[in-house]
């Protein structure tokens, strides 16, 4: 095995090779997010039955909720190449030019992260989504001039963790967009059986129904999390993934009951300890615990948030009763005091 090992030991590539496989590319394997599924098979049969292309597709949502996965199945389903690239990966407006013309009539272009294009690199996709044309300036000042080149029919797959941050242009010349849910614990289940499968342990009900309680809604951390404890059952027991197992590696992993890691906690904890249980602005909060905005806000947050063990409130982020409760602590309104965000 050639792959690159990273500080934890994990082959890497052997990893991403698992992914792959644990990945579905038809529709009926795909579980949970009912709604956006069978809207879009009705889009992809229709657009099939009439022998057209299918609109231009945005998905939004939480990382690691199946967007990529999502565009692989339709760009199956319509028997068509999926073209994968990622808006920071696009630099230069030539960048984008390039990867439209190389495209043949009915492929899929997937940009991920799209909200993280260029304005002058969006540009060159308004009249390329809407009319398939891409307009090449050629020369300099008064003597540039531009022509336009006729593109094959393609559909864009646009996918974006933060769709506040399109802009209005590009978010409007979408005919469909989509949004992502976290998926339930029961969901997830279902996932962590099929990639048990997929992986060829064998995993008892209550030992996935663990995992995916402590995946935070997220069919990707619920194969990660099964990968690392097919490990321990592996070397640590007899290779069954019982409840007991699912239960001690994942504790051993600092994934507590509710799927919070050493982040969440640090998170929680920075608020409470350093800034009083909030309000404390994101910046403030991040450099307080020496990690991104962006990361904390995209990754940690969202689950805080959907747990109800933080709120956002105009002057900042706040500890809720819930979150104080979690981690074992009395909240101060029974101390005596009032929380900010309840007065
Ligand atoms: N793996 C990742 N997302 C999935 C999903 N929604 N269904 C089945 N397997 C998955």
């Amino acid at each position: 095995m050639t792959g690159l090992l990273n500080t934890t030991g994990y082959n890497r590539e052997e990893d991403e090779e698992i992914e792959l496989k644990l990945r579905p590319t038809r529709f009926d394997d795909y579980i949970g997010q009912d709604k956006v599924k069978e809207n879009m098979k009705v889009f992809v049969e229709a657009a099939l039955q009439r022998g057209e292309t299918l609109d231009h597709v945005l998905l939004y949502g939480q990382p690691g909720l199946g967007k990529t996965t999502l565009s692989g199945i339709i760009a199956h389903a319509m028997d068509a190449r999926l073209r994968i690239t990622a808006g920071p990966a696009i630099e230069r407006p030539g960048d984008m030019a390039a990867i439209l013309n190389d495209l043949n009539e009915g492929d899929f272009l997937f940009i991920d992260e799209i909200h993280r294009l260029n304005r002058n690199i969006e540009e060159i996709l308004y009249p390329a989504m809407e009319d398939f044309v891409l307009d090449i300036i050629i020369g300099k000042g008064p003597a540039a001039r531009s022509i336009r080149l006729g593109l094959p029919k393609f559909t864009l797959i646009g996918a974006t963790t933060r769709i506040g941050l399109l802009t209005a242009p590009l978010r409007d010349r979408f005919g469909v967009v989509h949004h992502l849910e976290p998926y339930s614990v029961n969901d997830l289940r279902t996932i962590i059986i099929r990639s048990s499968n997929v992986l060829g342990v064998e995993t008892q009900p209550e030992g996935a129904d663990e995992i995916a309680r402590r995946a935070r809604g997220t069919p990707r951390i619920a194969n990660r999390l099964l990968k690392r404890v097919r490990d321990f059952a592996q070397v640590r027991y007899d290779g069954i993934i019982t409840h007991e197992v699912a239960k001690d590696s994942l504790d051993r992993l600092d994934i507590d009951p509710m799927g919070l890691d050493a982040v969440d906690k640090k998170i929680l904890r920075a608020i409470i300890d350093k800034f009083g249980g909030g309000p404390v602005g994101l910046d403030t909060l991040a450099a307080s615990i020496d990690e991104e905005a962006g990361t904390l806000e995209d990754v940690a947050e969202p689950y805080l948030l959907q747990l109800g063990f933080i709120q956002r409130t105009p002057r900042g982020r706040t500890v809720t009763r819930l979150g104080y409760q979690h981690l074992g602590l009395v909240p101060p309104v029974e101390q005596g005091q009032l929380l900010l965000n309840e007065l």
